[in-house]
């Protein structure tokens, strides 16, 4: 299966995937794309053999349809089975997601269907929840909606800050994404759940 990593930062859960698709495992990370020029993840893909490709979403202000047209445009030629996204900060629409219909994934640091869309471990905290976590799904046009594949659970601790809990949550991640991706690739949609 060739795998297509779409993100807008520093990538360290494309990381994750990328070293996990080692010769034991039926995918091959095949794209690095981010929508940020300046994404620290593009050099660590770049080093790690991956092709990178760059789409600018401020190329195309306010044009969601047409920065989406783009991004299919340089994502087809790669032929992708599999979609991604690790830390993609743009919303994608209806259209972009029956292009690739079933074949995308994404990773929220949430315990979905908590705290969809954005600042999820201060809203945890705020809530006074005891526990927080992240959370794999299938990509459908409703944001951080779709069937669950994934989710792993850390503890809310007394005096964490957003940041504190970012952290432990980000620890998970880069498990519990490698595990559901290696499921994923074989057709197994058995939700993985940590601990
Ligand atoms: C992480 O906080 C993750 O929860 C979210 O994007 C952030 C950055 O991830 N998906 P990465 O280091 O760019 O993979």
């Amino acid at each position: 299966k060739r795998v297509a990593i779409l993100i807008s930062g520093g990538g360290s859960n494309m990381v994750r995937l990328a070293e996990d698709m080692s010769d034991d495992h039926p995918a091959r990370p095949v794209l690095v794309l981010s929508n940020n020029p300046d994404a620290g993840g593009l050099a660590k893909a770049a080093q790690m053999g991956i092709a990178t490709e760059v789409v600018d979403h401020r190329d195309f202000k306010g044009d969601r349809e047409g920065f989406e047209r783009k991004l299919i445009s340089v994502i087809d030629p790669y032929a992708p089975d599999i979609l991604a996204l690790a830390g993609f900060m743009r919303i994608l629409t209806e259209e972009f997601v029956t292009h690739y219909a079933g074949r995308v994934l994404n990773i929220h640091p949430s315990l979905l269907p908590k705290y969809k869309g954005l600042h999820t471990h201060a809203r945890a905290i705020e809530a006074g929840d005891k526990e927080a976590g992240c959370s794999v799904h299938e990509v459908t046009a409703e944001l951080d909606g779709g069937p669950i594949l994934g989710q792993a659970r850390v503890p809310i601790v007394a005096g964490d800050t957003s940041d504190d809990l970012a952290a432990r949550v980000l620890v998970q991640e880069h498990k519990l994404y490698p595990a559901v991706l290696r499921r994923f690739a074989v057709g197994d949609k058995t939700p993985v759940l940590l601990p």
